[in-house]
């Protein structure tokens, strides 16, 4: 990332602050951008500086980026190993130091939506009966995000979430409710969920084992060490810290030392229990013993001097000697005379505190840049007080113990160490990052199967549709095929009746009872030179054809108002002459006969023309 762009980032981080009071300023910056790019992405936005425009436009976008930055993924007994452990040693532990009737406080720290809160619930219940953890066990569990600490706080979870909860575990401690499972209310009494921001917020007190798992790699080197801090503080002495299996305390070797580093469970150290050295028994053989003491000293690999109850130096050995450059001369010199007294450092106070509490006093990692030399010597200097078996003091022994290359090697593991652990937070980060979009991607798929539900159920109503259009569709075809069969009675109807008609005569025309055309024959289109169209409907008498209807109308509307005469329906052949269609006059005979409706009424004529 260029310049510009950690600027651009820096100042969205500043915004979170001043606007929001979230202050992520703590966080592993890569993992921040990992995330805020992650929005950006799916926001197809280049720039934290349009990201932070985006913000100011539309603020509800701050609860989906710290939902993102807050990764609550977590499970109950997650890493089940560690819960092994917890169960099996830490638990029976904490009981009996804690001795009968004391309350055990336990807290976990960035406890997400609560399930391994719930699930130390049900480790404690198991190993306490339930009805102890109801009276002498109390679980604080505290996270920065308040929506995680709603769920955790309702207790209720769906199967989904409740697999790795055994069957035993979840008949024992869920109850069928709606919506999911939620614990039993009972033991939810045990268990206080508050906000508290690690980072910020005083931590809680006397606490006897205290959780931060996958919690502490989300933070740098910086915050983790004030954080740690906190835990020393909130812890009771021998209490206690167990952490996520990407976590390590590499830099609190002072703080707390592990029990079990498998799974990441450590102890705050206490106050240290002293050594004292014992002095000889005091037997016939004393010189012997004190000869042999005396050589052993010399020999010893450590360099080691011995002052006597006035401070006098009264035993260097060999390898003192060469280091602090003192002979047998210096013997029952006083010790404050020598160099030795305050370089590499002061020890003429220790001794004094020494004599005066009885009580050995270390100093380590005393560097020592000797004149002439490379580079700086490491010293773990122990001072220890020298007693009769009565107690009295006869006496201290200082021994100088060469730790420089033990400290290197040790420094060389850190750096290593540091190094390993960086890359494994980083990598275990990753994989909570990967978990949640793994999520993500499930929600999606969960999405797309409830689409693809839909499409399905659509797909059904549509081929029942569909089925429905088919059994409509047939009946057209049967509908069609009926009207087309009917078609055809009828064409074959028609054609017979137009071989009647051209079998009657030359030319045949049919009137309705007010004398207009009803049919006009291909026969008289022929005589007359009009098509059926032209014709049709119209009146006998408007029609500019060569027939001279006028003659003939008087028998017409004779035939039409005098019904049938005695011979039948024809009423008249009246011969006329007249003008065919190409103006040729042409003699015709016109027979006219009624058209009968099924009561016998009249209601038109038959006109059947015929040349002669
Ligand atoms: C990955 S979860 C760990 C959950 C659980 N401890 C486990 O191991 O399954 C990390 C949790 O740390 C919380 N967290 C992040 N920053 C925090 C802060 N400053 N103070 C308290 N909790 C914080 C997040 O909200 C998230 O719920």
């Amino acid at each position: 990332m260029n310049a510009g762009a950690e600027r651009d980032f820096d100042d969205l981080l500043m915004m979170l602050k001043e606007t929001r009071g979230f202050d992520f300023t703590g966080y592993k910056r890569t993992t921040l951008q990992r995330r805020i790019g992650r929005r950006l992405e799916t926001l197809r936005l280049q720039h934290y500086s349009e990201y932070r425009d985006y913000l100011e436009m539309e603020p509800e976008e701050f609860g989906r980026l710290f939902e993102s930055l807050l990764i609550n993924v977590t499970a109950f007994f997650r890493d089940p190993q560690a819960w092994q452990v917890l169960r099996r040693t830490v638990i029976p532990s904490l009981m009996n130091a804690k001795g009968t009737g004391k309350m055990i406080r336990v807290w976990s720290a960035g406890c997400a939506t609560g399930e391994e809160a719930y699930s130390l619930a049900m480790a404690f219940a198991e190993e306490l009966g339930v009805e102890e953890f109801g009276e002498r066990v109390k679980i604080y569990a505290t996270d920065l995000d308040e929506k995680a600490l709603q769920i955790a706080r309702a207790a209720v979870y769906s199967e989904r979430q409740l697999t790795d909860v055994p069957d035993s575990l979840r008949e024992k401690y869920f109850e069928r409710v709606e919506g999911g499972l939620a614990f039993r209310r009972d033991l939810r009494r045990q268990l206080i969920f508050g906000r508290n921001d690690l980072t910020r917020d005083a931590p809680i007190s006397r606490v006897d084992l205290l959780l931060a798992r996958n919690t502490l790699m989300y933070f740098n080197t910086e915050t983790q060490l004030s954080i740690v801090r906190r835990f020393h503080f909130a812890l009771t002495d021998l209490g206690y810290l167990f952490l996520g299996k990407a976590e390590m305390l590499l830099n609190h070797a002072d703080r707390f030392e592990p029990v079990d580093l498998r799974i990441r469970l450590f102890r705050k150290i206490g106050p240290r229990a002293g050594g004292r050295v014992a002095w000889p028994p005091d037997t016939g053989q004393r010189d012997t013993v004190e000869e042999l003491r005396a050589a052993a000293l010399a020999a010893g690999p450590v360099a080691q001097i011995a002052l006597d109850g006035t401070g006098r130096l009264r035993l260097i050995n060999s390898r003192a000697e060469a280091l602090f450059n003192l002979n047998v001369r210096d013997a029952g010199r006083p010790f404050q005379d020598l160099e030795v007294s305050y370089r590499p450092v002061e020890l003429r106070s220790v001794i004094q505190r020494v004599e005066q509490e009885l009580r050995p006093a270390e100093l380590r990692d005393v560097s020592w840049h000797r004149p002439g030399a490379a580079k700086a010597d490491i010293f773990d200097i122990l001072v220890v007080p020298l007693q009769r078996p009565g107690g009295e003091l006869v006496g201290v022994i200082i021994s100088f113990h060469d730790v420089t290359r033990y400290r290197m090697l040790r420094d060389e593991l850190e750096q290593t160490n540091k190094a390993l652990e960086h890359a494994y937070e980083e990598l275990q980060s990753l994989n909570e990052e990967l978990e949640t979009t793994n999520e993500e991607l499930q929600s999606t798929n969960e999405e797309l199967e409830t689409t693809n539900e839909e499409l399905q159920s659509t797909n059904e109503e549509l081929e029942t549709i569909n089925e429905e259009l088919q059994s409509s569709n047939d009946e057209l075809q049967h509908i069609n095929d009926t009207l087309n069969s009917r078609s055809s009675d009828l064409d074959r109807a028609n054609s017979f009746v137009a071989s009647v008609v051209r079998s009657l005569g030359d030319a045949v025309t049919v009137v309705d009872d007010e004398l207009r055309v009803l049919m006009w024959s291909p026969g008289a289109e022929e005589l007359w030179g009009v098509r059926a169209e032209e014709v049709t409907g119209r009146h006998l008498s408007a029609l500019d054809i060569g027939l001279p209807v006028d003659k003939i109308m008087g028998d017409l509307r004779r035939g039409i108002d005098g019904g049938p005469d005695a011979e039948g329906d024809q009423i008249v052949r009246i011969t006329v002459d007249a003008v065919n269609r190409r103006g040729r006059a042409a003699k015709l005979d016109v027979d006219v006969f009624t058209l009968r409706k099924d009561d016998a009424s009249v209601h038109g004529l038959i006109l059947v023309m015929n040349l002669l």
